[in-house]
């Protein structure tokens, strides 16, 4: 469906709305649990262990299978064929076998045991309550202490240096004033709006999927690893993805229990997961231990910056976050020393979260780098300053551009950081915190066709997905711009596996990587056109106009007629790619943020108010003033809800959650958030890619949860240093 657009600008960088929008707020928007099959979808729900570790050795479903409405209940004594869970390993962990209802280990609390299906949902569910089962328990492991965590076999924790540095450490520490802190960040949800959901369907042939995921080319690779299929037998649609941040890089328990059912069926079979499934049978972000040694000169500059984070890493799932990358990349020193050690837990699945790495590392490093400049009586903006680095503080390596040193200044100037007051209100105080952020960009792989058909419409296909993040929108403006076509001539087609491959979405790469390829598949169609119409070097596509096309060399101008050029009723399509090495690697490359808080803390209750956000970024090219906007503050407030509210609470008996509900697990709403303020710094990266774009998707809380943090200990002068600040912690 072309985009319904009224927006005059339509270029890139314009606040155009989402071209997806009014399809979303009519609920005409197909997302994966609204089934486009031709037969309703059968219903699975699913049962799992009560414990985290240990041998199922009792299993009797007769009761539930004896229900009403019930077509089967599956368990490994019936289940289809799978293969090993993690094979094969050179897949990755998102191309791997997530084989389950095989065996009877358990691998982690709630690990699926059993699936009904069955007719409705309240069949499924009531007969799942009568499957009788006992589980011997094994003794389970978590992470408590720093000391448990070790050095992992290269490959297996997700390819993060376990350390990384420069200098003499041990000099840099003794020889100047030095600060001790230890930091920890509790298990944290993704919590996506659009719960995990899946239909799946076989004909004995093709394996059709509707799914909720990020990227489609590696789900289709987990389902052929599973299940041993041929991946051209295997097609994924993923048009509308109501939320990802992560937990849907990859397929996860919702999806393979629907591929099951159906494979075993022969029927559409839907397992939608309710909140409180998703706790267990969605990945989450593993607790981490932080702990700092920083040194300072006496002239102000940091020397020596120590960084040694433990972090937990699910059984047979190579990820573990990188928490030490804000000490590798914040700020210059003589000496820094950066360890990341990982324990295999047993633990549901672990994996990225919004800015892996940077989101929990860096709402310790720049608290604890804040706690360094207030005791030394330091702005803690002007030390931010005069200690950022000026090429990477590690390699030495150029950065492609950097302007973390702007944020800083001009978010200072409009947050009116050197003209803060304080006051008290009753038993009320306010304070100022700041903290900055780096994260890395980089380009995936990506590939787009383009089609030309003779009304001079244009559709472009890629498995690329947008996750509520403005793919859709921003390929329009694109195409748009680069071939002066009305937005309402362009369809974009995303979200299926048997469209080019692409990136996806994730690691802030997709905006980027998709739309460079969108950007060469434009260029492609210039190229030929000019081509068709016989033109000389020098000529170019000026204007798209209906079934027009106008060119243009110098001053002159001339119009060929779209099915003229075609010359015949059928379509034209032209493909566009890119390649990682298309940036320039000689130079690293980072987007950068500022942030600034101002809180209110109740001395007596420990209540904190956020009064207002204010956040400076610069990352590249922006592709849409009004969706990076919008992305950027969704970043702020999840740091901010980092900062004072979200803990997933883990029963150490068994691995459980304990917490698995909105209720229980706080996540900020709109009354927790004040004002929030943004402003973006504007200079394309032409040496990141073709497009100048760097990512933002990971940048706004990165950095976030720490100005909160800082402005906090400005307030009341306590610094927690085991978050989520809580009000029992403050007073
Ligand atoms: Mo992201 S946490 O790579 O979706």
């Amino acid at each position: 469906m072309p985009a319904n657009v009224t927006h005059k600008s339509q270029g890139i960088g314009a606040a155009m709305n989402r071209v997806d929008g009014r399809l979303k707020v009519t609920g005409k928007a197909n997302y994966a649990g609204d089934s486009q099959f031709a037969s309703p979808p059968l219903i699975g729900w699913v049962v799992g262990a009560d414990v985290a570790s240990g041998t199922l050795t009792h299993l009797d479903t007769s009761g539930a299978e004896s229900q009403e409405g019930v077509h089967a209940v599956i368990t490994h004594l019936n289940s289809v064929e799978q293969a090993p869970f993690g094979s094969p390993e050179d897949m990755g962990r998102f191309g791997q076998s997530r084989a389950m209802l095989n065996d009877t280990t358990i691998r982690y609390a709630g690990f699926p045991i059993a699936m009904v299906v069955a007719d409705t949902l309240e069949q499924a569910r009531y007969a799942a309550q009568l499957i009788e089962f006992t589980i011997t328990p094994a003794p389970i492991s978590l992470l408590s202490e720093h000391q448990e965590a070790q050095v992992v076999p290269e490959d297996d924790d997700g390819g993060y240096d376990p350390d990384a540095g420069i200098g003499n450490i041990d000099a840099a520490l003794a020889d100047h004033q030095r600060f001790d802190m230890t930091y920890t960040t509790p298990n944290q949800v993704s919590a996506a709006m659009e719960p995990h959901t899946c239909i799946a369907s076989y004909d004995g042939e093709q394996l059709e999927v509707q799914a909720s995921v990020q990227i489609l080319a590696s789900a289709v690779d987990c389902l052929a690893s599973t299940f041993k299929l041929p991946a051209d037998k295997i097609r994924i649609k993923s048009p509308y993805v109501g939320g990802g941040f992560g937990s849907k890089l990859g397929l996860h328990n919702d999806a393979i229990l629907a591929c099951i059912g159906a494979l075993q069926l022969q029927r559409p079979v839907k397992v939608a997961m309710t909140r409180r499934q998703v706790f267990h049978n969605a990945p989450h972000r593993g607790k981490s231990i932080q702990h700092m040694a920083l040194s300072v000169t006496d002239e102000g500059q940091l020397a020596g910056v120590r960084h040694h984070s433990a972090m937990p890493m699910a059984k047979d799932y190579a990820f573990a976050e990188g928490t030490g990358v804000a000490a590798r990349i914040n700020y210059q020193a003589a000496a820094i020393d950066s360890q990341h050690r990982v324990k295999v837990v047993d633990s549901p699945m672990i994996d990225s979260v919004r800015a892996p790495g940077d989101a929990i590392g860096s709402l310790a490093f720049e608290s604890a780098v804040d706690e360094l400049a207030r005791t030394l009586d330091i702005d803690p903006v002007t030390f931010r300053r005069n200690n950022i680095a000026p090429v990477h503080p590690i390699t030495g390596a150029d950065f492609s551009t950097n302007n973390l040193d702007r944020c800083l200044q001009e978010g200072a100037a409009q947050f009116g950081w050197d003209e803060r007051t304080y006051r008290t209100r009753g038993t009320r105080k306010n304070g100022f915190g700041v903290a900055l952020g780096m994260r890395m960009n980089m380009i995936v792989p990506s590939e787009a066709s383009l089609t030309l058909h003779p009304n001079g419409e244009l559709v472009v296909h890629t498995d690329m997905t947008d996750i509520g993040t403005g793919t859709y929108t921003i390929l329009t403006q694109i195409v748009a711009e680069h071939l002066k076509v009305d937005a309402n001539r362009i369809t974009i087609d995303l979200g299926d596996s048997n469209s080019p491959t692409s990136s996806g979405s994730g690691g802030s790469f997709g905006a980027s990587s998709a739309g460079t390829a969108v950007l060469n598949a434009c260029e492609a169609l210039s190229e030929k056109l000019c081509e068709l119409a016989g033109l000389a070097r020098g000529n170019s596509l000026v204007q798209l106009a209906g079934d027009n096309v106008i060119f243009g060399e110098g001053q002159t101008q001339q119009q060929h007629a779209v099915p003229h050029l075609l010359n015949s009723d059928s379509p034209l399509t032209v493909t566009g790619s890119v390649a990682p090495d298309e940036g320039n690697d000689e130079y690293v490359q980072y987007s950068s943020a500022a942030h600034f808080a101002e809180v209110e803390v109740d001395t007596i209750t420990g209540e904190v108010r956020i009064l207002r956000q204010h956040g400076a970024f610069s990352a590249g090219r922006i592709l849409n003033r009004k969706t990076a906007g919008s992305q950027l503050k969704g970043g702020m407030i999840w740091g901010a809800s980092y900062a004072l509210l979200e803990d997933l609470q883990q029963d150490p008996r068994d691995g459980s959650f304990v917490n698995c509900d909105f209720a229980e697990y706080h996540i900020a709403v709109n009354r927790d958030i004040g004002d929030i303020t943004l402003q973006l710094i504007e200079e394309p990266d032409y040496k990141a890619c073709k497009l100048g774009s760097k990512g933002i998707g990971e940048l706004g809380i990165t950095g976030s949860g720490a100005a909160i943090a800082n402005a906090v200990f400005d307030a009341v002068g306590v610094r927690v240093r085991d978050f989520p600040i809580t009000p029992d912690k403050i007073v």
